[in-house]
């Protein structure tokens, strides 16, 4: 019997690896790690891990795949309560690569380490069954807390990924790192800096503001500062950027999918310079009706993102919807880093529906006397009600 386990790493699938053989009776066990940007030191302590404690490992380059999801994201202006959204579209990406070495590998089942507690285990197990696997999933079936996994890591001669110090659940890819765990359970507990990795804080961010230029075409970014790059450099790139100017980091109470409320924290800076300025060229280029349906079409697409309904027909609509309004969406925008903050100071597009000579005060375009009838018009109704009770 063969299991194929989705494999980060960490705590979590590490302990998997014996229990598999175990408790489930798996005589091999394959693990897989996909790349979508974590560091790689995070990959290669994987594969080492991967190769010492289970039959194979596989690493597979998701990044550029990765990439384009996040382009469809950008588009959408991807949000779910505010969380940037980085772990749960990477979910089904990840599920869909290990579902192909698990084909590959005439394997029995699929197995991963998220709890039962969680998203990921909806998002993962969503894939996996579409394509008809059986699932096994130690860490909720066993109801495993941490410290029964650090515990049982040490008698079976696993390094241990955590420490009880530092019992933090870090997810992290090219869009987002998630801190999770510990302390931060107590939603009244204010976070200590050793969290961060990504951002510094807002308070040691440089004195200095710094003006940098995206350019856009259709919905999706292509150059920084005037220098063309693809879409992996382009949100490194603007991940130090940011990240040195604190910018992008969230603390928020989130409501999971089973109703579970989290308190989460997040650093994202590229996320959140390129959702800004994305949205800032939407509000030049697209109507006002567009705007408004838009936002409709976002909140929609964000909650299957969350929800790892992405194999739902309606995210095919919704996403046909984005590309529809977004072949307008060239442009540029110039965005202020500072202390925290990124804030749009700049921006063009020649599909821009705005007209300064129209809207200006200097200029004799527009008969200003002709608004007098819209005037006269514009909150009739109201002001009828507001006489009856006068
Ligand atoms: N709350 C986020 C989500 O549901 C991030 C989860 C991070 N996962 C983790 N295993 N640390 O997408």
């Amino acid at each position: 019997m063969k299991a194929v386990l989705s494999y980060s790493g960490g705590l979590d699938t590490t302990v998997c690896i014996p229990l598999l053989r175990e408790r489930y009776g798996y005589d091999e066990v394959i693990t897989v790690t996909v790349d979508i940007g974590q560091p790689e030191s995070d990959i290669r302590q994987a594969e080492e891990r991967g190769t010492k404690y289970a039959d194979r490992h596989y690493t597979v380059d998701a990044k550029s795949d990765f990439v384009n999801e996040l382009f469809r994201l950008i588009k959408a202006n991807g949000e779910y309560e505010g969380y940037v959204l980085g772990t749960a579209l990477a979910r089904p990406l990840i599920a869909g690569k290990v579902v192909e070495i698990a084909r590959k590998e005439n394997a029995d089942a699929i197995a991963h380490g998220c709890t039962g507690k969680g998203n990921d285990q909806l998002r993962f197990e969503n894939v996996f069954r579409q394509y008809g696997f059986k699932v096994v999933a130690p860490v909720r079936d066993l109801n495993l807390t941490r410290e029964w996994e650090i515990e049982y890591a040490r008698e079976h001669g696993i390094d241990v990924p955590a420490t009880k110090e530092k019992p933090y659940s870090i997810d992290e890819n090219l869009w987002s790192r998630s801190i999770e765990g510990g302390k931060l359970e107590d939603p009244s507990f204010i976070p200590p800096e050793e969290i961060y990795e990504w951002t510094v804080s807002p308070e040691k961010a440089p004195e200095k503001a710094e003006i940098i230029k995206i350019d856009f075409e259709e919905g999706i970014p292509v150059a920084l500062n005037d220098v063309k790059m693809n879409g992996f450099e382009l949100i490194k790139k603007l991940n130090e950027i940011g990240g040195k100017h604190g910018v992008g980091r969230t603390d928020m109470i989130e409501d999971r999918v089973l109703g579970l409320k989290a308190r989460e924290n997040y650093e994202h800076p590229a996320a959140t310079i390129l959702i800004t300025a994305h949205r800032d060229l939407e509000k030049l280029v697209l109507s006002r009706k567009e705007l408004k349906f838009k936002k409709l079409v976002e909140e929609e697409w964000a909650e299957l993102v969350y929800h790892g309904l992405t194999n739902d027909p309606l995210y095919d609509a919704l996403n046909a919807f984005i590309d529809t309004t977004q072949k307008r969406v060239t442009g540029w925008v110039k965005i202020r880093l500072y202390k925290g903050y990124a804030f749009p100071v700049a921006r063009y597009s020649n599909f821009a529906l705005y007209s300064e000579e129209l809207v200006s005060f200097d200029t004799e375009a527009i008969d200003q006397k002709l608004a007098e009838g819209f005037a006269a018009f514009h909150g009739l109704q109201g002001r009828m009600f507001k006489r009856l009770f006068q």
